[in-house]
């Protein structure tokens, strides 16, 4: 199955429904925030409009002391290929419950950025879960649009494990309504 309107911020990307690998995301920009040390230059670009809903993001977190880094934001397809490979070599087909085959990955749409904070090292792991850093973006990340796009118990649902790291830009009417009643991107679109 193939994503229909690959141009719409709620776009379904996941294991049934992958991007076409000449997918490319429209209107990439810069994202103007702080990031860990040696981000490629395209993992720092997001979609304008999420581009700009993350850095109101971090600087609302900022004026609260919470300082978020910016990890791993728009990724090609054949830079998600080769993670792919990387990850599957070293733990097989369970490599799948935490990476994205080429064509699944949100990092392709430029709607995803993983984030994380001084507190686990600027690490993406599941401690992150732990900081008040993570808490702040739990209550908060809904009002510039956001969602944590893979919350813990929902493995089977959204077919990867928890990622306390990954914000993906839906535009805030989504976001609240998936907030609010606790629903991941696949349970609103079947609804
Ligand atoms: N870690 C997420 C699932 C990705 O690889 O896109
Ligand atoms: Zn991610």
């Amino acid at each position: 199955m193939k994503v229909k309107d690959t141009n719409c911020m709620a776009v379904l990307v996941n294991k049934e429904n992958w991007l076409h690998k000449d997918y490319q995301a429209k209107d990439l920009v810069t994202v103007k925030v702080n990031f860990v040390s040696d981000v490629l230059e395209m993992s720092q670009k997001m979609r304008k409009e999420a581009a700009g809903a993350l850095e109101k993001l971090f600087s609302a977190a900022k004026r609260k002391k919470m300082l978020l880094y910016a990890v791993s934001g728009y990724r090609s397809y054949e830079r998600q290929r080769e993670l792919f490979k990387q990850n599957k070599k070293k733990d097989g087909e369970a490599a799948n419950r935490y990476s994205a085959r080429a064509g699944q990955s949100e990092h392709q749409t430029g709607l995803a950025m993983d984030v994380t904070c001084e507190a686990v090292d600027f690490e993406l792991c599941e401690d992150f879960a732990g900081t008040k850093e993570y808490e702040w973006l739990r209550e908060n990340a809904h009002r510039f649009g956001f969602v944590i796009r893979y919350p813990r118990e929902k493995e089977e649902v959204t077919g990867y494990r928890f990622e306390p790291w990954h914000l993906r830009y839906v535009g805030k009417k989504i976001a609240k309504e998936l907030y609010e009643n606790e629903l991941t991107l696949e349970e609103y679109g079947n609804k």
